[in-house]
């Protein structure tokens, strides 16, 4: 018997999206991975340092999409071939710059909150208040993120530029 308040086929859409996030995810942990090590520069410490908490929060969060899954009583998608058809993530390959690693987080993240808009409606339809509360934290979360890389990409002079035209 399930342990559940919730219907089991209204959390099949819940348990589709979820899948999705969780293979954006693992495209998204290798991504960060691959630019921690390649980065070069003069960012080079910043950057390999953020690189390597960003893809630490990762892993947490893979762990807890595919537990939660598992806690809806069903099965998390485990097969790098079925992360890699299921993703709207791309690879990289980090032999890129600096600033097109950050271009491409950036856009990632993008993606990364619209999966997690889909998962929350899912899990609104079906009253699955465990998930919005996961998911809905993860989206302020990669949101706070996304500021901080934007941030990061600005110039020192974009902010005089700013004061300019205020004053
Ligand atoms: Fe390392």
């Amino acid at each position: 018997m399930s342990y559940l308040n919730i219907q089991d086929e209204k959390l099949i859409p819940v348990v589709m999206e979820l899948n999705t996030l969780l293979a954006d995810y693992h495209l998204y942990y290798q991504k960060l991975r691959t630019f921690h090590w390649n980065v070069l520069g003069k960012n080079f410490f910043d950057l390999h340092i953020k690189f390597e908490e960003m893809y630490n929060e990762a892993q947490v969060k893979i762990d807890e999409i595919a537990e939660r899954i598992l806690t809806l009583r069903h099965h998390p998608v485990s097969k790098l071939s079925d992360y890699l058809k299921i993703s709207s993530l791309n690879e990289a390959s980090g032999m890129t710059t600096d600033q097109e690693m950050v271009d491409i987080l950036l856009n990632d993240h993008k993606l990364i909150l619209l999966q997690m808009s889909k998962v929350l409606e899912a899990s609104e339809t079906a009253g699955d208040e465990g998930t919005i509360d996961l998911i809905g934290a993860y989206t302020r979360e990669l949101e706070k993120s996304s500021w901080m890389l934007n941030a990061w990409s600005k110039s020192t002079n974009d902010q005089l530029k700013q004061d300019e035209v205020k004053s």
